[in-house]
């Protein structure tokens, strides 16, 4: 392997299904024009809106009432919400077909960590918060894609006690932090969103440590066993003490649970 950018040059196939995220995450605010906009992308795919309405429809959102259309669906659970939504049926077959049940399960839980502790702490820019725990570990999609025999050997050094990242580092010469950030930069998600993929292992090298913490935190939290963290870190940056973020970790697993089971189903 060469550089990184060379890596990413190199992957053609990526689905069609950015094209979705891209749009859909470039209309940041929950206005008039871009709610009417996000019905139009929409508009032009009827598979993923079907999906969109089904996951709407179910359980975890709970309404009384049949949401038979986007616009409907948005008008009920504002944009945010709704971009969230569309963001994780569009990401499924990538992140499940690349990364396996355990990186969708991973990806999701991080999402609603994210989204949880973001709103805990009052984090001021909020909106995304889903979206970067989603997309966090991006990364790992690509070198999946690009060599899964020696993506197996990541794994297995990783299973035997070394760090992610030196295990990468070694096999690949970069790692799925610095080519999530690359491709953030490709696909033009926010410099916010870019910035938390790169520094989500290292989130005091970053330049908004605040939402990289997050995210780090998020992280460790989304493991079947949670990695031990910086607990000092995450009180400085977060004012998070150890036993709230235990709690809010049962809560996350339960929220996650439910929206498994939705997608899941069908
Ligand atoms: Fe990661
Ligand atoms: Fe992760």
């Amino acid at each position: 392997m060469t550089n990184p950018q060379e890596l990413i040059d190199k992957i053609k196939d990526i689905p069609a299904m950015p094209n979705v995220i891209v749009k859909a995450l470039g209309i940041i605010k929950d206005d008039q024009s871009g709610t009417k906009e996000l019905g139009e992308i929409m508009a032009y795919d009827q598979a993923l809106t079907s999906q969109v309405l089904k996951l709407v429809n179910s359980a975890y959102y709970g309404f009384a009432q049949e949401i038979t259309s986007v616009s409907k669906a948005l008008a009920l659970l504002g944009m945010s919400q709704t971009k969230n939504i569309i963001i994780t049926v569009a990401m499924k077959p990538m992140l499940t077909s690349h990364g396996g049940k355990e990186m969708w399960k991973h990806s999701l839980r991080c999402a609603i960590a994210c989204e949880m502790l973001a709103e805990k702490i009052d984090l001021a820019d909020s909106g995304d918060a889903f979206t970067m725990g989603f997309l966090h570990d991006i990364g790992k999609i690509l070198l999946n894609i690009c060599d899964p025999v020696s993506y197996n050997r990541v794994r297995d050094m990783v299973k035997y006690g070394t760090d992610i990242i030196e295990s990468e580092n070694e096999v690949f010469h970069t790692n799925h932090a610095e080519l999530g950030f690359l491709l953030a930069k490709k696909w033009k998600l926010s410099v916010m969103l870019a910035n938390c993929i790169k520094y989500h292992h290292d989130p005091m090298s970053s330049s908004m440590p605040e939402v990289a913490t997050l995210v780090y935190l998020a992280n460790a939290l989304s493991h079947d066993e949670p990695d031990i963290y910086d607990e000092e870190l995450v009180k400085e940056q977060l004012g998070l003490e150890t036993h709230d973020v235990m709690s809010y970790r049962d809560e996350i697993l339960e929220k996650a649970n439910s929206l498994f089971a939705t997608l899941n189903a069908g």
